[in-house]
């Protein structure tokens, strides 16, 4: 039978051929800079593990994509990046969204391993911990997963939202802090993290297979990328990061956590590295750091806080749970305030 060979040696990842003989034969013959510290990374898996199947979800009033992706042959599967329906005016939080990725679990037999998280979203909040509740009821225990810059993240806003010392801010929300090349195993299908930060600091591509789900790396070619002007958000990172991308194999799915598509276009969730090089129209391969780095700070300087931020960084960065309740059963949201009239208005304390 030929099977795949893949590993994560210093070619990029995945880096695949087809093993027919004993497997270090063929990774040093294919491969000849591997250090044999890297055959503890090596996988030999079926040809199925390098296409797995995903089915993506559009959040329509955040344009956010979630994504379900799944290991055929044992139908274990991941979430990444689930969205909750929230209503900044009302403070009413639903889970129709949510809803209909449970929906496709249940009705396509999938078993979750992990829900994971590319980075703490400031323009949404997630559903993960909804999902791992709702799983764990029907029997599975799916694992909330992001990468280990959250401890960062979550100290920046621990102080920027005076939350207090109830707040460790110790990641303790997360069932897993992944670093950057650490393993993610979906029933039979091997993957791993790749930290690409600059967007926030915490931000982390996730690899299974020929599938790459991004975060907000990269959006789609026509719409360019992130933005870099958050707390932690650098872009000369952010072109380093999307340098890591482009040297994953040109045929690599690339899965997008938004799309902000022109009117009458429908969003598009998949893209391929080949198609980022040659298109995307911030930062094509060859394209020189500087130019990026000039280009993002002029852009980032035009843009207004996102619409949700506040509610969703506070929420995200407790996984998806809310503050506790008071003891009529009450949460809140907490927004510092500012502007030029704050302090004229502040109620002074009584003489
Ligand atoms: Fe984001």
């Amino acid at each position: 039978m030929t099977r795949v060979v893949y590993c994560n040696g210093p070619f990029g990842w995945p880096h695949s051929t087809t093993w027919m003989g004993p497997i270090q034969d063929t990774i040093r013959s294919h491969c000849p800079a591997l250090r044999p510290a890297h055959y503890t990374h090596v996988k030999a898996t079926g040809p199925d593990h390098m296409n797995p199947e995903v089915r993506s979800f559009h959040h329509q009033d955040t344009f956010t994509w979630s994504h379900v992706v799944v290991d055929a042959a044992s139908r274990h599967a991941a979430i990444i990046d689930p969205a909750l329906d929230f209503d900044p005016v009302t403070g009413q939080i639903e889970t129709a969204s949510a809803q209909r990725l449970l929906e496709y679990i249940e009705t396509t037999a999938l078993q979750v391993d992990w829900i994971l998280e590319t980075h703490v979203h400031a323009d949404h909040l997630t559903a993960a911990a909804w999902l791992k509740d709702r799983l764990g009821a029907a029997g599975t225990s799916p694992r909330i997963g992001i990468g280990r810059g959250v401890l960062t993240v979550q100290r920046t806003f621990k102080q920027k939202l005076d939350l207090g010392d109830e707040f460790a801010a110790d990641g303790r929300e997360f069932d897993a802090l992944f670093d950057d090349g650490a393993e993610i195993t979906i029933g039979n299908l091997s993957g791993r993290a790749m930290s690409t930060p600059g967007h926030t600091a915490d931000s982390l591509s996730y690899l299974f297979g020929n599938t790459a789900f991004i975060g907000d790396t990269l959006f789609a070619p026509r719409s360019g990328s992130a933005r870099c002007d958050f707390p932690g958000g650098d872009a000369q990172v952010l072109f380093d990061s999307i340098q890591r991308l482009y040297a994953l194999p040109d045929a690599t799915r690339v899965f997008l956590a938004h799309d902000y598509p022109p009117e009458g276009e429908a969003p598009l969730a998949e893209t391929s590295i080949a198609a980022q090089k040659a298109g995307n129209i911030h930062v094509r391969a060859g394209a020189t750091a500087s130019d990026f780095v000039e280009m993002r700070k002029a852009r980032d300087a035009t843009l207004g806080m996102p619409r949700l931020f506040w509610p969703s960084i506070q929420t995200n960065l407790l996984g998806g749970r809310f503050p506790p309740a008071n003891a009529q059963g009450q949460s809140y949201l907490k927004m510092p305030l500012g502007g030029e009239a704050l302090e004229s208005l502040q109620l002074k304390p009584a003489p």
